[in-house]
């Protein structure tokens, strides 16, 4: 196998809504095993783009590859069958069902005892969801409802497991429980790409970094050269 074939492949994506482009030409790859975190300002496009990956925007120029299957502007449906799954900022759970029917709803297998076996292993990574299984999930916190929302992604052993800002509105203990998951996931071969605010979070689990900005990638790097130094990368997001 060669190894150095990008897994996902973005190559001159370009968005608008209505006559605003908010994506001018965005390039960057993802290899097997990596977490990349895409970084930048509110509003600068970060989900447009993770959206334009998932199928839930469509482009109007440039290319999306999935392990060198075109995939642009494939329905959100269609890029999930293949692998491309994602959590989004709004999470997007059914409130009136119990945690644990969250989670199948996730699953693409249908046989019983792979269901089983998908559950196992996601409470293997949320203790905490184990112990509410059959709680509503509308009873739960916000941080246990992002945890409900990654556990029902991991569920469909995704390829390319897609996170719109995993810590958003998080308390620090939980980001910290979610950093640790990320983690487990990314030891465990998850290959991921994420969108945060928090760079505390970022740099504890992603391997390489970039910024948009105005709907462009205007920096990047590999986080271990920038771990004392995260001012840098402050300013080169919001100055
Ligand atoms: N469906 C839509 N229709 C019109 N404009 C949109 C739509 N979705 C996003 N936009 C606009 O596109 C721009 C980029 O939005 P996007 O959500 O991609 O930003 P972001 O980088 O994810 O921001 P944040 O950090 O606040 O989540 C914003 O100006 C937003 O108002
Ligand atoms: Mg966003």
């Amino acid at each position: 196998m060669d190894t150095h074939k990008p897994i996902l492949k973005v190559d001159g994506i370009r968005v608008s809504y209505g006559k605003k482009e908010i994506l001018q030409g965005v390039d960057f790859e993802v290899a097997p095993g990596e977490t990349l975190c895409l970084l930048g300002a509110n509003g600068s496009g970060k989900s447009t783009a993770m959206n334009a990956i998932s199928g839930f925007v469509g482009c109007t120029h440039g290319k999306i590859e999935l392990d060198g299957e075109e995939i642009q502007n494939l329905p959100a449906h269609k890029t999930f069958r293949l692998g491309m799954v994602q959590v989004s900022q709004a999470r997007d759970l059914f409130p009136q069902l119990t945690v644990e029917d969250n989670l199948k709803l996730g699953a693409q297998v249908r046989s019983k005892s792979t269901m089983l076996e998908e559950l196992e292993r996601v409470y293997d990574y949320f203790p905490r969801l184990r112990e509410r299984r059959l709680q509503r999930v509308m009873t739960l916190s916000g941080g246990e409802q992002q945890m409900v929302a990654i556990g029902r992604a991991v569920m469909a052993r995704p390829r390319v497991l897609l996170l719109d800002e995993p810590s958003g509105g998080l308390s620090p203990q939980f980001v910290n429980e979610i950093g640790t998951i990320i983690s487990a996931l990314k030891e465990d071969g998850a290959t991921m790409m994420m969108i945060e605010q928090n760079l505390g979070l970022a740099f504890k689990v992603a391997d390489r970094f970039i910024i948009l900005r105005d709907g462009v990638v205007v920096d990047g790097g590999t986080v271990a050269d920038y771990a004392d130094d995260h001012e840098q990368v402050v300013k080169s997001i919001y100055l």
